[in-house]
């Protein structure tokens, strides 16, 4: 199913209706090669910014959109300012990335051209173009669709490097679904993945339903654009749901009132950090994000930690830190850790067999080929308090 968009287009007075209608076909275009189905189209006949725009926020809100885009004219910047004001104020508004189509007024950009926020470009996605997106890279390295050139750039960077990237990134989903479901086996029903990513094959909600069909989730992430697709796909029925949340802040996740209506806290909960804590720098600690979660569930409950590693062979450890500083300069804060470091993000849990070991190792029915990448997981239980300490 591809996620919704919803369109719209300018007509200011004198606007006559064939060029109303062209704008619609570059709109309708654009959805299309953008892999977007387009909703709705709303037409702006109002020549009241004001009035339109609260109409279209309306409309997003209404609607469960993952995206808006703009077909305006080419004078925009005579109207109503530049092509990138608009976009930000309705991103604003809408809570959804809004891409602005346009009339060739320019010659599109090649992936080489400077992407230029105050541009606007023929039918060429203006917003989330202009850097990496640690979503979007991770996407391209699993297969996924939801990825722009300066993303793939990026990917192709890192795996010149760590040419396993792509490899550890799909084996990471795999243990994402073999946890899942393994804890859903043992009797966990209520799952909180923290950093959820962009939605793709085996998301968390269909692992745990296929051993617990009343199993419940919360995905959280803090990023916009991967908020809006969730809302999209994600959170198609009553028991799933999409919460905007920094793992930096436990509490406000915790005390958030959407968390506490879909999960009950009273009871075990599996608390997922897969592939997001080495996105959390030593100076934020990741140790204590997830001892904020760990104190505030009760006995029983799990913790699921996947990690990027620096340890073994020192040849490769080398590679994995160079890989680390292109993605930092490219995407976001990244700090690969040591497997050390990493079985000291399990603290107050007892690991569960084989304890944190390469992905592609846990619960894993393949036998017989070691593992080559660089990603640790395991999952840890949450025991009944000692109380003769
Ligand atoms: C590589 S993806 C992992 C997706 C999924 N957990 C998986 O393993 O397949 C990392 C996600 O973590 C999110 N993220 C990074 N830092 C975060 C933070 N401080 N709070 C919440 N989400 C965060 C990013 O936005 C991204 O969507």
């Amino acid at each position: 199913m591809r996620p919704v968009m919803l369109g719209y287009v300018q007509r200011r007075i004198g606007v006559p209706d064939v060029e109303v209608a062209r704008r619609m076909r570059v709109l309708a275009d654009f959805a299309d090669r953008e892999g977007y189905t387009l909703a709705e189209v709303f037409v702006d006949a109002l020549n009241r910014p004001s009035a339109a725009l609260a109409a279209l926020v309306e409309l997003a809100q209404a609607t469960p959109v993952a995206a808006v885009a703009v077909a305006v004219a080419a004078d925009l910047e005579q109207v109503d300012g530049s092509c990138d004001e608009l976009r930000q104020r309705l991103e604003r508004e809408t809570g959804v990335p809004v891409l602005i189509a346009t009339q060739p007024a320019r010659p599109a950009p090649t992936d080489e051209s400077p992407l230029d926020g105050s541009a606007c470009w023929d039918g060429h996605v203006v917003s989330g173009t202009r850097s990496a997106h640690p979503a979007r890279v991770y996407d391209y390295w699993i297969g996924g669709k939801d990825h722009f050139a300066v993303d793939r750039q990026v990917g192709e960077a890192v795996a010149a490097v760590t040419p396993w990237v792509a490899t550890d990134a799909r084996a990471n989903r795999a243990f994402l679904g073999r946890a899942v479901r393994h804890l859903a086996r043992l009797g966990v029903d209520q799952f909180l993945e923290i950093g959820a990513g962009l939605p793709a094959p085996r998301n968390v909600h269909e692992a745990a339903h296929e051993v617990n069909p009343r199993a419940r989730v919360v995905y959280v992430d803090r990023d916009p654009v991967v908020l809006a697709h969730g809302r999209a796909l994600l959170a198609t029925d009553d028991r799933v749901v999409v919460v905007a949340g920094d793992a930096r802040h436990p509490e406000s996740i915790l005390g958030d009132p959407a968390v506490r209506a879909h999960l009950d806290l009273g009871r075990p909960v599996a608390a997922l950090f897969v592939a997001v804590l080495h996105f959390i720098t030593d100076s934020e600690d990741p140790g204590r994000i997830v001892a904020g979660f760990r104190d505030a569930m009760v006995p029983g409950s799990y913790v699921v930690i996947s990690h990027v590693t620096v340890d073994g062979d020192p040849e490769r450890a080398a590679m994995v830190r160079q890989a680390a500083d292109v993605y930092r300069n490219a995407a976001a804060p990244f700090t690969p850790r040591t497997q050390q470091q990493v079985r000291e993000l399990f603290d107050g849990f007892t690991l569960l067999s084989p304890g944190p070991v390469p992905v592609q190792q846990w619960h894993s029915q393949r036998r017989g080929r070691a593992a080559a990448g660089s990603m640790l997981g395991g999952v840890g239980r949450l025991a009944t308090p000692d109380r003769t300490a």
